[in-house]
């Protein structure tokens, strides 16, 4: 593998679910791959699991980590190309990535949607400028329009706890304060679609997401219709995709909360969510402080799939 940036790169989901499952056992068995090479990760915005899981997955496999933040320390990046530099950007991306490149093996890269153009954010500008300009192999670390690591976890913690071999997913939207990135909704969809489970998506109208992503799923704007039978509640917030209301908050009712009386609605379902959560907007304090609740094994499996992937990609490098 080169790049990784969605379900696909990974070739055979199976395959790579049960070599999850291999390093899970042991997560040190393959520590001399990554001897004398270098993990470059570089931060646009913040973070803290795929931070720390990442990092850690990388010394796992014996590599040497680097951890640029873009906006603490250094030079503020211009990524347009023909703008004259004579604001308060001295350092074009253009330059910047080539230079990123001589000083590692591999680069992990975070860059979420901006909300400024659409089509800068679905075309991923950014990550893709690093495909083309590094010479290294680039993985996702949350792009404008998914969160592979993510969802990968999201698929291994799924496996991990399912009772039936087909359950019911049922991704539901819930209130936020602020505008959320689509990410982590079109790609836990996207990896949901590759499987054979039963997969819905319920949201208010006028958060439709992109179709592209949305794929086979059942959409059921009813969220109590949607909830009942579910063994997985996976709740998330995103902004409008839909024209004009791209990139905005158009509801923010309460009444779409993750509650108990909610999960009562469902088969026992297990609750996740990708973290960090606002308690009492997305979720309420009972539910994911109950025993049904899996978002710390959920990020706990973080590591894991940084850990197939950069594995993946060392394979590659030989
Ligand atoms: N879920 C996730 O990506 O968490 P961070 O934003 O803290 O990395």
């Amino acid at each position: 593998m080169r790049n990784f940036t969605c379900v696909q790169d990974l070739g055979d989901l199976q395959q790579a679910l049960k070599e999850a499952f291999e390093i899970k056992k042991d997560r040190f068995q393959f520590s001399e791959l990554g001897k004398n090479k270098t993990l470059l990760m570089i931060f646009f915005n913040s973070s803290l699991r795929t931070r720390l899981s990442t990092q850690k997955a990388a010394m796992n496999l014996g590599m040497n980590t680097i951890v640029l933040d873009v906006n603490q320390g250094a030079w503020k990046l211009e990524t347009e190309r023909g703008v004259i530099m004579d604001g308060d950007k001295p350092e074009h991306l253009l330059e910047a990535i080539p230079v990123m490149g001589c000083y590692c093996d591999v680069i992990g890269v975070r860059s979420f949607a901006r909300f400024e153009n659409k089509a800068d954010d679905y075309n991923e500008k950014i990550l893709n400028q690093f495909i083309q300009y590094s010479g290294r192999p680039v993985f996702s670390m949350e792009a404008a329009t998914r969160h592979p690591l993510q969802s990968f976890a999201d698929l291994i913690t799924i496996e991990e706890y399912k009772k039936t071999a087909r359950p019911k997913v049922v991704m539901t939207w819930a209130p936020h304060p602020k505008a959320l990135p689509q990410a982590v909704p079109n790609s836990f969809a996207e990896w949901m679609n590759a499987t054979d489970y039963e997969f819905v998506i319920t949201h208010p109208e006028g958060y439709e997401l992109d179709p592209k992503f949305v794929g086979h799923a059942k959409v059921e704007y009813d969220q109590k219709k949607a909830l009942e039978g579910a063994d997985f509640v996976y709740a998330k917030n995103w902004a409008a995709y839909q024209d004009p209301n791209y990139g905005k908050v158009i509801n923010m009712d309460r009444n779409w909360t993750v509650d108990t009386e909610k999960m009562a609605l469902t088969n026992n379902a297990y609750f996740m969510h990708c973290l960090p959560v606002r308690r009492n907007m997305i979720v309420t304090d009972d539910v994911i402080e109950s025993p049904q609740s899996i978002v710390i094994p959920e990020a706990a499996n973080r590591e894991i799939s940084a850990q197939t992937v950069l594995k993946k990609i060392l394979e590659g490098l030989k």
